[in-house]
């Protein structure tokens, strides 16, 4: 039984018991979500415009999900899909092979976490190509595990004292276009950023002994950076040419987030890879990765795999979440959420010197925030209080970037008309209160 508690009570004994490695945004104490809001146990509303970081594109408790969660749950809830297998676990497997971008032959594997899903990819490329290098990009997220932390490019608070890494992990350069030289156009910043990306495979490590490059179609950890169309295409080519494997990581960017399905869509890509989770179950833990069958099938019986990994209820989670997608049209959706957030934002940089830039793609929308247009000097400080005021307003709202001065948002893709133009004006009152 659940003792009853306030919130201050909760507090104090979580300051006992978890230890503060583990973050909080909002301390407050969540009894329940419905859509895009979410409820505390003192009765306080929150608009909530992280969506557990992006987990939660269909909404909390979508009543689809939570149908499929429960018919699952009074079926059976862990057989283990090593032990026997179930039908959800089959399904999945084949509907994410029909999202995912390419008419090729592909193969799906189940697992828990992101970090696991990225991990396990690594581990196939590996194993297909009998290489061992593997290439990731500077501001890269990939997860808190050893093998994602050494993947990861920031520094604090991701690695810091936490080495030493796996070995063969290397970061390539990855544009960001905000931050280009002043005198370069748009179009010598590409080329150039496509030549330090071929220079990189001189200088640091050969083609021919990388297994696979990791990236994530718009950067998520790394402060929402959308890089240039021909960028990712010709890292692409380039992977093609060289026989090695590209993975496109669309655990933040995917089901539905960006406007599509995956973010790979609008690049145009066909990555031999994809790796899901976040929004893939509509809030149970989940991932994925679905592969090329030839380079998925390389693993004998036994070596891939977990206890947990691909449980029923998640599988049937995701299941109801991608006839979510489809049926309330929540891709179309997230580029009219993207489109209002961009609107707002574009305003308050006319208002305010310090919104540096706005940018997005679909509904995930970053504001960069700096000390003035001129220097772009990075406030990390400004963003933290705009989060934090925001969070006492009754908004959910995240930062991000490699220097913790990117607003970000990821509401849940049912957020209605109302409850967006609601939040928008409490992040303004905010915004004008600085
Ligand atoms: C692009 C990307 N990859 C991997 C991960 C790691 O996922 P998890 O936290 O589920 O391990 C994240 C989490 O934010 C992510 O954004």
């Amino acid at each position: 039984m659940m003792p009853k508690r306030t919130t201050a009570e909760w507090q104090e004994i979580r300051d006992q018991y978890i230890p503060q490695g583990v973050g909080n945004g909002n301390r407050n104490i969540a009894k329940y979500g419905r859509g895009a809001e979410l409820y505390d146990i003192e009765g306080e509303r929150y608009i909530d415009f992280a969506g557990a970081i992006g987990t939660i594109n269909v909404g909390h408790a979508h009543p689809e999900v939570v149908k499929a969660i429960q018919e699952q749950a009074e079926n059976v809830i862990h057989p283990g899909f090593n032990v026997m297998m179930y039908d959800s676990y089959i399904e999945l497997a084949k509907q994410l092979t029909e999202i995912t971008p390419g008419e090729h032959a592909k193969q799906t594997i189940l697992l828990n976490s992101g970090a696991e899903a990225v991990e396990n990819a690594v581990k196939i490329a590996r194993k297909y190509t009998k290489r061992q290098a593997v290439v990731t990009f500077d501001r890269a997220f990939h997860g808190r595990t050893n093998m994602t932390m050494g993947m990861t490019s920031k520094v604090k608070p991701y690695k810091f004292e936490f080495g030493p890494f796996a070995g063969e992990l290397y970061k390539a350069p990855y544009p960001y276009p905000y931050r280009k030289p002043d005198d370069m156009s748009d179009e010598t910043y590409e080329a150039f950023m496509i030549e330090e990306f071929e220079r990189f495979f001189l200088t640091t490590v050969a083609p021919e002994s990388t297994a696979c490059v990791v990236m994530e179609p718009v950067q998520g950890e790394g402060g929402f950076i959308v890089p240039p169309k021909r960028f990712v295409k010709y890292v692409e080519e380039f992977c093609k040419k060289h026989g090695i494997l590209f993975v496109a990581d669309e655990i933040q960017t995917g089901f539905g987030r960006t406007g599509a399905f995956l973010a790979s869509e609008h690049f145009e890509i066909t990555p031999d890879f994809v790796t899901l989770s976040k929004s893939l179950a509509g809030g149970v833990p989940l991932s994925a990765v679905v592969g090329r069958s030839e380079v998925m099938n390389e693993a004998s019986p036994g070596e891939l795999g977990g206890t947990y990994a691909g449980s029923p209820l998640g599988c049937a989670a995701a299941l109801a979440a991608i006839d979510v997608i489809r049926n309330e049209n929540l891709n179309e959706r997230a580029e009219v959420i993207g489109e209002q957030i961009e609107a707002k934002g574009k305003a308050w940089a006319e208002k305010y010197e310090w919104v540096g830039e706005v940018r997005r793609l679909g509904a995930m929308v970053a504001i960069e925030i700096v000390e003035d247009r001129k220097t772009k000097t990075p406030d990390k400080m400004k963003a933290a209080a705009i989060a934090k005021a925001a969070n006492a307003s009754g908004v959910l709202l995240l930062t991000a970037g490699l220097y913790g001065n990117v607003v970000r948002f990821l509401p849940p893709l049912v957020m209605t008309d109302e409850q967006l133009e609601e939040g928008l004006e409490k992040i303004a009152s905010v915004f004008d209160d600085l």
